[in-house]
């Protein structure tokens, strides 16, 4: 079975938690995608949802798909957040933001009153950091936020791991990637995080960090994918 098989797997399990009524944040990337299309299904069936889209990506298909969509600013109720993940540690932390919607993402995520988060087995790690770790952070004066990044990289033990400006999509002409906000994107490689809280806590108190694309102590229920159904972690 595919990576793609077991996104879609876990997909369709999520959507069991969906209820009638539930106004739903919905995420970003390829497994979110197939979230909202067994979404659109069952709302063409007869189910009542309301949802708030973390992309432009995702309020496209959803509106594609049919699903109602309140606009983010009209509403401070979230019941059911459902998103991917790059990466998850037996504590249910994750590595987000591979697709740049990291911040949007984690507005929606802190909001939530549950959080499921739906991948695919290779997500599955033992420790953060094997996945590139997005930031976001302003487009002001972005070098000496790089400075100031790398500094705290240093104190947590990570000196000299790669820090990347993220570019932008060759079919948009290259340049830097934008994300849905307009901030630029540092992808650090950090081959592994020993204190996933701290280095959080620490590139937050960056002035130019806008936000880490670490989500500490907010999925609440883990579903992977796998070639034989799904397991749960919750
Ligand atoms: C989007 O910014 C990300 O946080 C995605 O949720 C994450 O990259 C997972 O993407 P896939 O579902 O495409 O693997």
């Amino acid at each position: 079975m595919s990576l793609d098989d077991q996104k879609k797997r876990a997909a369709i399990a999520a959507v069991d938690y969906v209820k009638d009524g539930m106004l739903l944040g919905l995420g970003t990337g390829s497994t979110a995608a197939h979230l909202v299309r067994a979404l659109g299904e069952k709302v063409r069936a007869g189910l009542t949802v309301q949802a708030i889209p973390t992309s432009e990506e995702t309020r496209e298909l959803a509106t594609k798909e049919g699903i109602e969509l309140v606009a983010p600013a009209e509403t401070t109720r979230i019941d059911l957040v459902i998103d991917g993940a790059d990466e998850v540690d037996p504590r249910k932390d994750l590595i987000k933001g591979g697709g740049g919607a990291l911040l949007r993402e984690k507005i929606i995520a802190s909001a939530g009153t549950q959080m499921i988060v739906i991948a695919d087995g290779s997500k599955k790690v033992s420790q953060l950091g094997r996945f590139p770790l997005p930031v976001e952070i302003d487009r002001f004066s972005w070098p000496l936020t790089i400075q100031k990044i790398r500094a705290v990289l240093e104190e947590a033990g990570l000196a000299g791991v790669g820090l990347t400006l993220r570019p932008g999509p060759r079919e948009a002409g290259g340049g830097v990637f934008r994300s849905d906000g307009g901030n630029y994107i540092v992808d650090i490689s950090c081959a592994r995080i020993p204190d996933a809280r701290q280095l959080d806590e620490a590139l937050q108190a960056i002035p130019g960090v806008i936000e880490t694309g670490l989500f500490i102590d907010m999925a609440d229920i883990v579903i992977f994918g796998t070639d034989d159904g799904v397991d749960i972690m919750d």
